[in-house]
């Protein structure tokens, strides 16, 4: 059984191939980027359909393979943006009803673990969500995805896209701030804030803000104190719901996850706790299709696929609102 998968929740468009037995056929995306300020939903949208097609095209020429070979199309129904999640819908529509294949919805948070599952070692994570409007801490409880800890307002990246942004830089934002980090050794205090298993990042961002303007602090003393601080906080929350839940995985996903100093205070935590930390390839960690489709398959063979005439985008879907059934 061959799934395309099409991601659209945010900033990328993603068309990924792979069959039954977890064998990529290909894994083709393209990310709206801008050289000043964040993301515009309509300008994302726009970019969406403008590459579309082109991005399936080419996941099929890299597969080696045409539309006709598909079994299953898959595309990601939420959490997203909404017109942004709209374009994937209606192109993984348009070419069900072409070849005239099953179509099937999929949590796009869910499929960054389950794409972490089958291309790791690990079986029973708990899972690192940190990507742009993500932070969550989830892992597999009595039948669903429970999310143990999340962030009480931005994503870690949206919050990384807004420091960066606010000094001038583009978007994403992460990558430069990482860059910046590495140039300093010098930690200026922040406010750290962990609520019990939840984390938040606007104060931190008004005193960085603040921090800045002053002008009295160096961008990469700034960059890497608040690379030390919001890490430091994801690591605690991730250290105590594997306390919690008893489970000795750790597992990355999430665009920020693709940062190494995120990735060795990861490591150094599940190495004091004797615990093990999997971390998937960076082209399955950031927005991908591969695992939208991988997603589709797995869901598939457990429940079969969703009706074309009345599936719809779900922009607010929680991953604990997902019912699993296929483990
Ligand atoms: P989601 O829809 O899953 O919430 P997303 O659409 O924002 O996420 P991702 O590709 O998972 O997409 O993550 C993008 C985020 O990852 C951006 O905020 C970007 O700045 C951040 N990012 C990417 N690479 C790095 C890095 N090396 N260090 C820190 N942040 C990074
Ligand atoms: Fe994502």
């Amino acid at each position: 059984m061959i799934c395309l998968g099409i991601e659209s929740t945010a900033h990328t468009f993603g068309a990924g191939i792979i069959n039954d037995k977890g064998k990529i056929l290909a894994n083709v995306k393209d990310s709206y980027t801008t050289e000043k300020g964040g993301i515009q939903p309509t300008e994302a949208k726009n970019h969406h359909i403008k590459v579309a097609d082109q991005v399936i095209y080419d996941a099929f020429d890299f597969a080696g393979i045409s539309l006709e070979d598909v079994d299953l199309i898959s595309f990601s129904q939420g959490p997203g943006l909404a017109p942004c999640l709209i374009v994937g819908m209606e192109k993984a529509k348009e070419l069900a009803k072409k070849i005239k294949k099953p179509i099937i919805g999929i949590n796009h948070c869910i499929a960054h673990l389950e794409i972490g599952r089958a291309l790791t070692e690990c079986k029973n994570p708990v899972l690192l969500y940190a990507s742009g409007a993500n932070t969550q801490i989830i892992a597999y409880d009595g039948g669903k995805y429970r999310i143990f800890g999340e962030t009480l307002d931005n994503g870690v990246g949206n919050f990384l896209d807004g420091f960066a942004r606010f000094l001038g830089l583009g978007f994403p934002g992460g990558p430069k701030i990482y860059e910046l980090a590495l140039k300093s050794k010098n930690y200026i205090e922040l406010p750290y804030v962990v609520k019990g298993m939840d984390v938040s990042f606007s104060g931190i961002q008004t005193n960085l803000k603040q921090k800045v303007d002053s002008g009295k602090f160096k961008v990469e003393d700034l960059s890497y104190s608040c690379q030390e601080t919001v890490f430091a906080m994801l690591v605690e929350v991730a250290e105590r719901a594997m306390a919690h839940c008893e489970k000795d995985e750790l597992l990355l996903g999430g665009g920020v996850a693709c940062n190494l100093r995120l990735q060795e205070m990861c490591k150094k935590m599940c190495e004091e706790r004797n615990a093990k930390c999997f971390i998937p390839p960076n082209g399955v960690m950031v927005d991908n299709g591969l695992m939208i489709a991988w997603e589709g398959i797995i869901e598939y063979k457990s429940r079969g696929g969703d009706n074309l005439n009345n599936i719809d985008i779900k922009p607010y879907e929680r991953t604990d609102d997902v019912k699993v059934t296929w483990r």
